[in-house]
């Protein structure tokens, strides 16, 4: 398709690191005094992914009983390509119910924005199908963790000559400020919100967040949401708690890291790692469970804290979704939910959403 010779690797990569990426210390710092001198005691999920907690996820996500990664990748996998093509012609379609208002569709080619890619094992079926319809493409993965985000970049670029790489290392606020400036140079979008990481949020919190992916994007562009369906609680325990304790060493490894950023004493061997589904709540929680009443120091906080036995630290949520929450969650942050696709065993749904135009659902 290329006629010229392709750049260099290193040369299509730009890496921007961003406040509130892992190597902030102050503001991770900042969190455990808060979270820690809590009642009930809490820390952020977002933390869980230094190097040595991505390298945990990343092995989480090959577990038998974890089958969020291989659902989706299955949906990835079989359906890539008319997700390309939906993305690449805008939305009209679904946006316009009165034909005479809609554009003919046009396909253009597209910048691909993914929050919380990781290392973007699951995105190449998306790369693919896209430069299999376009000439070249940019991808812009924002992730938390700089050395997956870096992997995987190098990654992709080895593989695809004609993919550039523009990567955000941060949370999601420092993220979106950037993005909100180069909106005219992207043009159509497709942005990427995969593997159940919508689940971390509360609903209202998922609902603000794709509001303000909305206000990064332009009406017709798509957004792509990877939500993990209700299901029975023993699948989900087991998905959260394996036999082989990885998601036990995923968890506490929150403490290990408290231990090397900060200074802290805690013997990790003294917690256990419990997850559980709320059903009414639609959630697995998962705590770090005190096994003996017992007092840590934070050298770094100057602080001391004390555990009762049995005493819990809050570190995560994981929402699950049905259709009807996830249209709901679509319209109240101003998109239209235009398709949804299952893995075949009905364990996890991908949702391609429609950026609404700015004021009027429906230009009629
Ligand atoms: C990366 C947030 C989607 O909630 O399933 C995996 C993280 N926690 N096992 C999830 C996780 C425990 C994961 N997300």
């Amino acid at each position: 398709m290329q006629a010229t010779t392709p750049q260099p690797a290193q040369t299509r990569l730009r890496l921007h690191r961003l406040a509130g990426e892992g190597g902030a210390t102050t503001a991770f710092a900042e969190d455990v005094r808060r979270g820690l001198t809590s009642h009930p005691k809490r820390l952020f999920p977002k933390y869980f992914y230094d190097e040595l907690g991505s390298l945990l996820f990343e092995a989480i996500c090959k577990l038998p009983e974890y089958y969020l990664t291989r659902a989706e990748d299955e949906i990835l996998s079989r359906h890539a390509d008319e997700i390309a093509k939906l993305a690449c012609e805008g939305l009209d379609e679904f946006l316009f119910h009165d034909e005479a208002s809609r554009d003919a569709p046009k396909s253009e080619p597209v910048t691909l924005v993914e929050f919380g890619s990781g290392s973007s094992a699951k995105t190449r079926r998306v790369v693919e199908a896209l430069l299999r319809r376009q000439q070249s493409l940019l991808y812009v993965p924002i992730d938390i963790s700089h050395t997956a985000l870096e992997a995987g970049a190098h990654a992709l670029l080895d593989e695809y000559p004609r993919l550039r790489v523009e990567a955000y290392a941060g949370d999601y606020d420092a993220a979106l400020a950037r993005l909100g400036e180069g909106r005219e140079e992207r043009g159509r979008t497709l942005a990427l919100f995969l593997g159940s990481n919508v689940g971390n949020f509360e609903a209202a919190e998922a609902g603000a967040f794709l509001r303000r992916v909305r206000g990064v994007l332009s009406a017709g562009d798509a957004l792509l949401v990877g939500a993990d369906l209700k299901k029975d609680a023993a699948i989900l325990e087991a998905a959260y708690d394996d036999p082989l304790g990885v998601t036990a060493a995923f968890n506490l490894n929150l403490l290990a890291r408290i231990n090397r950023e900060l200074g802290a004493d805690f013997d990790p061997r003294n917690f256990r790692h419990v997850a559980r589904y709320d059903e009414s709540a639609g959630r697995v929680e998962m705590y770090v469970e005190s096994k003996r009443a017992q007092t840590v120091r934070v050298r770094a906080l100057g602080l001391e804290v004390g555990f009762a036995a049995g005493e819990r630290v809050h570190t995560e949520n994981s929402h699950k979704y049905d259709a009807a929450q996830l249209s709901d969650l679509a319209r109240g942050a101003g998109f239209v939910a235009a398709r949804a696709w299952r893995d075949e065993a009905n364990l996890f749904s991908s949702n391609l959403l429609v950026a609404a135009a700015e004021s009027e659902p429906t230009r009629s």
